[in-house]
């Protein structure tokens, strides 16, 4: 009997509406579209705007197209791996609150917080689920509001982020399509550098925090930058060598949008050409677990069936990892 993989056989995709721009940025904090395209390769970035909207409002209309797109109702789904860093609340987890607007009444879930990586993090685990046979239909989303926790006074980080989600389903695939391999990597030692001082239980809430401006994402951005140039472009050459693949043999490669300049590392490292690199950064910026399933989304129409793709990330904690799939449709 062939083996069973986990193939995604439907994307969906949302964008809020609001666009904001490198010039509004401009009037905001001392910085300029020049600085912020050539640094990052970023133009505009959505932002969620509206009183009572959260996380799980982006994942609704990304995982409703999903849906129809599959002709298949939302009971219909086993399991969602909600990935965030930025759930609508610390608890319960947003996959309960997302799988109540949208009527996943059959289905369990969990928040996965693995940063930027999160998305790939969170197929690697849904795929185990589809592989063992317990479940059929797995949703995994990655969703961010990143503009809930960016200071728009701090030009090191305003100019990146942005919101978005992105959604797959995956479901068993037995003619050797899905999920083939991945390689996920996780280390503490990066913590200093990406990361959100108070609001867990280290240091919950105070007036002190707030005023300390303690809730927002901190990062120290040239540190990042070099491990992630590194770790990202090393992690995607080896699941390529393990898989003995060549650029050749690769369709796409589909790497965390967080800055150009780390994309073009990890192509110039794989070898992979820049007409098969998926890249939207210019128009939705860095939103965290929501850029590879909005590549995916965007770029669906392209796959084609037996496709080789390379997922890559590199994410606060440090977290980073690549997954080798093939296109299933
Ligand atoms: O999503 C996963 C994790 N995150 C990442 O992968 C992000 C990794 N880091 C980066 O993408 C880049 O480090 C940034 C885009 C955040 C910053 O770019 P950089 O080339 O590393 O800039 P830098 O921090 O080294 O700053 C260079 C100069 C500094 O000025 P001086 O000291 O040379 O005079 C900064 O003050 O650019 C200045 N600068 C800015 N200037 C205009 C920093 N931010 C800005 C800005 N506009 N927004």
């Amino acid at each position: 009997m062939s083996k069973i993989h986990a193939a995604i056989t439907a994307v969906g995709g949302y964008a809020p509406e609001y666009i904001l721009t490198n010039k509004e940025l401009e009037t905001m904090v001392d910085t300029n579209d020049e600085w912020i395209t050539t640094r990052t390769g970023i133009k505009e970035r959505r932002i969620l705007k509206g009183e009572g909207l959260a996380t799980s409002d982006l994942a609704v209309p990304a995982v409703n197209e999903l849906l129809k797109k599959r002709g298949i109702g939302a009971e219909e789904i086993d399991l969602i791996i909600f990935c965030t860093t930025t759930p609508d609340l610390p608890f319960p987890a947003t996959a309960n609150i997302f799988a109540h607007k949208i009527g996943a009444i059959n289905a369990w879930g969990w928040d996965l917080q693995a940063a930027c990586s999160g998305f790939i993090f969170g197929l690697t685990t849904g795929a185990q689920f589809i592989e063992s046979g317990k479940h059929k239909k797995v949703l995994v989303v990655g969703a961010d509001k990143m503009s809930a926790m960016i200071d728009y006074t701090d030009r090191a980080t305003c100019i990146i982020f942005g919101d978005g989600c992105g959604a797959a389903l995956i479901e068993p695939n037995d003619e050797g399509n899905g999920v083939i391999d991945s390689i996920l990597r996780s280390d503490g030692a990066g913590i200093p550098f990406l990361h959100q001082k108070a609001g867990g239980s280290l240091k919950p809430a105070s007036h002190a925090t707030i005023d300390a401006r303690e809730h927002y994402a901190y990062q120290e951005g040239q540190a990042v930058f070099k491990f992630a140039v590194t770790n990202m472009a090393d992690v995607a050459a080896e699941v390529m060598e393990r898989n003995n693949l060549t650029a050749d043999d690769i369709a796409w490669l589909v790497p965390h949008q967080a800055n150009k300049r780390i994309i073009d590392a990890t192509a110039s490292r794989t070898g992979v050409t820049a007409d098969k690199v998926v890249i939207n950064i210019e128009r939705y910026g860095n939103t965290t677990n929501g850029t590879i399933p909005l590549c995916l989304w965007e770029w669906e129409k392209k796959f084609k069936k037996g496709d080789n793709i390379i997922l890559a990330a590199f994410g606060g904690g440090f977290t980073w990892g690549s997954v080798y799939l093939k296109w299933a449709y």
